[in-house]
Formats: C-alpha cells, structure tokens, sequence
C-alpha cells in the first residue's frame, strides 16, 4: 500500500506544489464562476470530522466535493463511536477503508496525526489548536489575486499567537515573506515554531510599529474555541491590540487586510475596517471555497 500524502501542515507540502494549488485554485474559480462543470473527483467521498463548530470548512468542502462530483459526509463526535472513546487508530483504519479523503478538525494536533499514521487515505487538517493550514491555501490566494506574488512582502500579524500565527509563520517559509507579529507578552506564538522560521519572523510589543509600510495586516479572534472561559481575562489583555483605521494608515498605501473570519466588530477589528475597500474577507471566505477543491484534487489525483 502505498502511504498517503496527507495536509496537517503547510510544511507538509513543497513549495512548489503550495504554489501549484494555488494556480489550480485561481482556476477552478474561474470555471466555478463560469458556470463550467469541473466533476474531476466523480465518485470519490470525503468524510469530515468536526469536534469544534465551523460555518467555512464545512461548507466550503461539502459544497467543493460535490461541485468536484463527489460527496462530502459530516461526522460529530456526539452521533460517532469516537465521541464514546473508540480509539482514534481504530477509528482511522475503519473510516479509511470506506472513503477517499478525511478532513478533521479538532482541539489537539496530536488527534489528526494519530488519524494520519493510521489512514490509508490522506487526511486533511481543517483546524487544531496548533494550526490552520486550509486558511492559508485561502489567504494565499486571495493576496496573489489581488496583489501578484507575496514573495518579499511584508505581512504584519496582530494579536494572539494562535493557531492561524502558526499556520502564517510556516507560509512565511514556504512563501518566502516576512513577517512581524505583535503579541501581547504571554501570548506568543510557540517558540519551536519561531525559531524554525527564525529569519523570515520579527516579534514586537507595539501593533503600530509592526503594522508600518506593511503590505498585508491579518489579525484573528482573541478567543480560540476552546478559550471560552478566558474570554473576560483576554479581552482586557489585548484590548491595544485591535486592528484599527489608525493602524492601517501606518501600512502601505496599497495594504490589504485579512481576518480568517468569524470576526468580532469592535474587539479585534474595527468595524470601518472590516467593511473597508481595502479589506479582503469576503474574497478570503471564498477562496477556502476554490483554494480546498484544489487541495482535494491534488491529494486524489
Ligand atoms: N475561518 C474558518 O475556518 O471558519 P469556520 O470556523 O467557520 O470554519
Ligand atoms: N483561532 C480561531 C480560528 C477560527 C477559524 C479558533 O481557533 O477558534
């Protein structure tokens, strides 16, 4: 048999192959658009497994899988054997026998490598509390479509070193850009992470600074899931860390401004700049539509 490739990671991918998805997503949004068919997974099944809630992943692969003329089947922990402690290689091998993909998402990274040592099918990481690689197939695209290459730009990252941080640290390696990251202090980004990207990665205290002559702002909630109950605690810690009008004047005349959605108006962005012309979430959201059906055709085919 031979060993899948799987997506728990951004690194998981070569460069150039990264590159290759995001062409292929480009146009396969354009034939999506076009109202062409594009049925080049007829047959092929995908299964999702989601332990956090999710309104883009979930859509964006059910709704890709049929598009790409399969189909797309959601699993809960709550209506699973998982949810009831079958283990996590028993479960692998046992839905793996049955489809072509599995997507996960979940709270601990080490669950979706567990899942992929023990697939026959290659696994797809659609968020953990460490990463968020599907996002960046998104973000990535969405800044090439609008701003040409990202090679050599500067990308300033705003708040909380989580799991999307992570996920733009590794695309910093893999597509060669730099990237400053301003965090409240206790809420870096994961050391291993950083040193493994040590040349492309600053990390400063002021969000202003790091926001200057940027060429991409991203920020993200202040409240992971699973953070629930910190939420009053990290609210107070990051409130000079939202993404303001002031802060995007300090970018680039031309910055465009990234939130993986969903978005709290008033907390981490202000609402004049989420609705804002040179904001680009609604083109983002989308993309995780074309940007996975790109990925899925690359792991299956
Ligand atoms: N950005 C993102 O992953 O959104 P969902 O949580 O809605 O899937
Ligand atoms: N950092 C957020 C991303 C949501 C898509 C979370 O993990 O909840």
């Amino acid at each position: 048999m031979k060993t899948p490739r799987h997506f728990l990671s951004l690194l998981d991918l070569s460069s150039a192959e990264l590159q290759a998805v995001i062409a292929r997503a480009s146009e396969l949004k354009k034939l999506q658009h076009a109202g062409e068919t594009h049925a080049t997974l007829q047959g092929r099944v995908l299964a999702m497994i989601f332990e956090k809630s999710s309104t883009r992943t979930r859509v964006s692969f059910e709704a890709g899988m049929s598009q790409l003329g399969g189909s797309a089947m959601f699993l809960s922990p709550s209506d699973t054997q998982l949810g009831r402690g079958e283990p996590v290689e028993d479960s692998a091998r046992v839905i793996s026998s049955m489809v072509d993909c599995v997507m996960i998402r979940t709270f601990d990274h080490e669950m979706v490598e567990t899942f992929a040592k023990h697939s026959r099918v290659p696994v797809i990481n659609g968020l953990t509390d460490l990463l968020h690689p599907c996002q960046l197939l998104a973000d990535m695209q969405t800044f090439t479509e609008h701003r040409g290459s990202i090679k050599g730009k500067t990308v300033t990252w705003v708040g909380d070193g989580n799991n999307m941080c992570h996920s733009y640290i590794n695309a910093a390696r893999q597509f060669d850009f730099n990237l400053r990251i301003a965090c409240p202090a206790g809420y870096e980004p994961d050391e291993a992470i950083v040193d493994a990207a040590k040349d492309r990665v600053t990390l400063l205290r002021d969000p202003m600074e790091a926001a200057s002559g940027s060429h991409l702002v991203v920020t993200d909630t202040w409240v992971s899931m699973g953070q629930e109950e910190e939420k009053r605690a990290r609210e107070k810690i990051f409130g000079s860390f939202k993404v303001s009008k002031a802060m995007m004047q300090e970018a680039d005349k031309d910055a465009l401004f990234m939130h993986c959605l969903p978005a709290y108006r008033g907390m981490e962005v202000d609402a004049d700049v989420l609705d804002a012309p040179d904001s680009v979430v609604w083109d983002e959201a989308e993309n995780r539509l074309h940007a996975q059906k790109a990925l899925l055709e690359f792991l299956l085919r």
